[in-house]
């Protein structure tokens, strides 16, 4: 078998991770050709248009990368059969969402695009393949994904024996964190690459090795490095419900939840980050990787486990519902024909990624009261706001606007659900005196100077604080 070297990446996704990740192997490695496809046309236009601002995924920087890199040695495209046959190495990086339908359903990841995707690799793969899953998986997916590669090989043509194939199958999940992916691609805290063959698990190190340290590449089997993946999201997640759980004695008690979090967090055993409250956490992936966590252990006799981290979702979604209870409460207990402006729409600042977003849970709690909502946000534009509405008649109660000062005209409140940083800048005085009185101002990330918007003659409420 040729087991030649590095020449040719295939990325399977061009997403949110396949794009950016495979953005930045491009820069870092210019003898490589990367080619990532994609059988959704309008992504792949979108990744080639001309105008950068239309790259279908905002991240600070990767327009940058993007303009350095496409069209010399990264390539966006719908030819997956004839990238797939001249790859050495094909990441996949499909979406894994959790089932809605059959087994499993509400906790199982959907691997039907991680099906489709080895089914394609197993048919136009030619020689030696490594295959490397960078989608986040079930531990023992890579078992899966062999099976179908292996079944490939005794597929023939007209009766003819095709040349042989043979695969190798290596697990190198991805961390990036969106609104921060160029930095976190550029400077990983670690890269792990699991597998079971020291001479592709080399190959994939090999890539890395071009900007990354070699201390922080971590090596492993597959299953470790399959279930890393999924515990280093629920002990993320673990954290915010934990912070965010304790914000909630903090009203009631007088403490204020800024200053516990400075005070544990100076423990370096705690350490500081991710100590954020908020409306909880969003994004496609914490809350269905906690789930697939919670399916395993299920799937294992493991239930007192499983309901050790799904109370981590229930505390999530628990937080929600307590938001938007404390605005229909200090709106006196009503929100018909009232106006609210919701401001910021992406599940956290700086993307454009409205996925899991708590904006969308809050605001349909609000318009099920009856209120008209006013969103603003820097960078989701209407179609894909109003898209999470179809269910209701929108036409006349939601409205998106290009600037904060129009959100808010008439409303009653504005409600902060996404850490912005030009949300800090805003001319507070002038927004006061467009809004209906009393005006309130619910800070659900607890970041505004509240003294500061208390003086101009707001009522504010600010999450974790009395
Ligand atoms: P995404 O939905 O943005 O992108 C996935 C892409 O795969 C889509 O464009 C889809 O059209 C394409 N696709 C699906 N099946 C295909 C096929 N057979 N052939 C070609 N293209 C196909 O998803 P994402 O956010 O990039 O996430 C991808 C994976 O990475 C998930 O498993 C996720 O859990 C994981 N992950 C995501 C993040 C993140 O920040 N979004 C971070 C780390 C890991
Ligand atoms: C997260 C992880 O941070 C990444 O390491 C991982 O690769 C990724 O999930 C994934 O697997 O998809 P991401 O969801 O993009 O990244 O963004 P985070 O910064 O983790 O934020 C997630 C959510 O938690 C956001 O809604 C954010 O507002 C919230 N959050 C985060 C808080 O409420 N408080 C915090 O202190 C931090």
């Amino acid at each position: 078998m040729n087991k030649k070297s590095i020449r040719n990446i295939c990325c399977i996704g061009a997403g949110y991770v396949g794009g950016p990740s495979m953005a930045v192997i491009a820069l870092n490695c210019p003898e490589l050709i990367v080619n990532v496809v994609d059988i959704n046309l309008q992504k792949i236009e979108a990744w080639n248009s001309d105008d950068l601002n239309k790259l279908p995924v905002f991240e600070p920087g990767l327009d940058t990368v993007v303009e350095k890199c496409r069209d010399k040695n990264l390539f966006f495209s719908t030819e997956v059969q004839k990238n797939i046959s001249e790859a050495d190495i094909i990441f996949i990086s499909v979406n894994t969402p959790t089932k809605t339908i059959g087994l499993g359903k509400g906790y199982a990841s959907d691997l039907k695009w991680i099906e489709s995707s080895a089914r394609q690799i197993a048919k136009y793969a030619r020689n030696h393949t490594v295959v490397v899953e960078k989608s986040t998986l079930p531990v023992r997916t890579a078992e899966t994904i062999k099976d179908i590669l292996e079944s490939s090989e005794e597929i023939s043509d007209f009766g003819m024996q095709k040349e042989p194939k043979s695969f190798s199958i290596i697990s190198n999940p991805e961390f990036l964190a969106e609104g921060s992916a160029i930095n976190d691609l550029q400077s990983p805290d670690r890269v792990l690459i699991g597998g079971e063959d020291e001479e592709s698990i080399e190959k994939v190190c090999s890539i890395y090795k071009n900007w990354v340290d070699p201390s922080k590449i971590i090596t492993t089997n597959l299953w470790s490095s399959e279930l890393s993946k999924l515990v280093a999201n629920a002990f993320l997640a673990q954290r915010i419900s934990s912070v965010n759980s304790i914000s909630s004695l903090c009203e009631l008690t007088g403490a204020n939840i800024k200053e516990v979090t400075l005070a544990i967090g100076k423990d370096k055993r705690i350490g500081d980050q991710f100590l954020k409250p908020g409306p909880g956490f969003g994004g496609s992936c914490f809350k269905k990787d906690i789930l697939n966590l919670v399916y395993l252990c299920q799937y294992y006799g493991l239930h007192e486990v499983a309901d050790y981290w799904e109370q981590i979702v229930k505390i999530n979604s628990w937080q929600q519902e307590r938001i938007s209870s404390i605005v229909i409460q200090n709106l006196f207990g009503t929100l018909s024909n009232k106006k609210l402006a919701i401001l910021g729409f992406s599940f956290k600042a700086n993307t454009n990624d409205t996925r899991e977003s708590p904006s969308i849970s809050i605001s349909k709690n609000l318009i099920k009261e009856g209120a008209r909502l006013n969103f603003y946000d820097p960078k989701v534009n209407e179609d894909k706001i109003l898209k999470e509405f179809q269910e209701y008649e929108y036409e006349q109660k939601l409205n998106v606007f290009e600037t904060v000062l129009d959100a808010a005209k008439g409303t009653d409140a504005i409600i902060i659900l996404t850490e912005w940083e030009e949300f800090h800048h805003l001319n507070w005085e002038l927004i006061f005196q467009v809004m209906r009185k009393p005006a309130w101002v619910f800070d659900s990330r607890s970041y505004l100077n509240i003294i500061q918007l208390k003086n101009i003659g707001f009522k504010v409420w600010a999450l974790g604080q009395s």
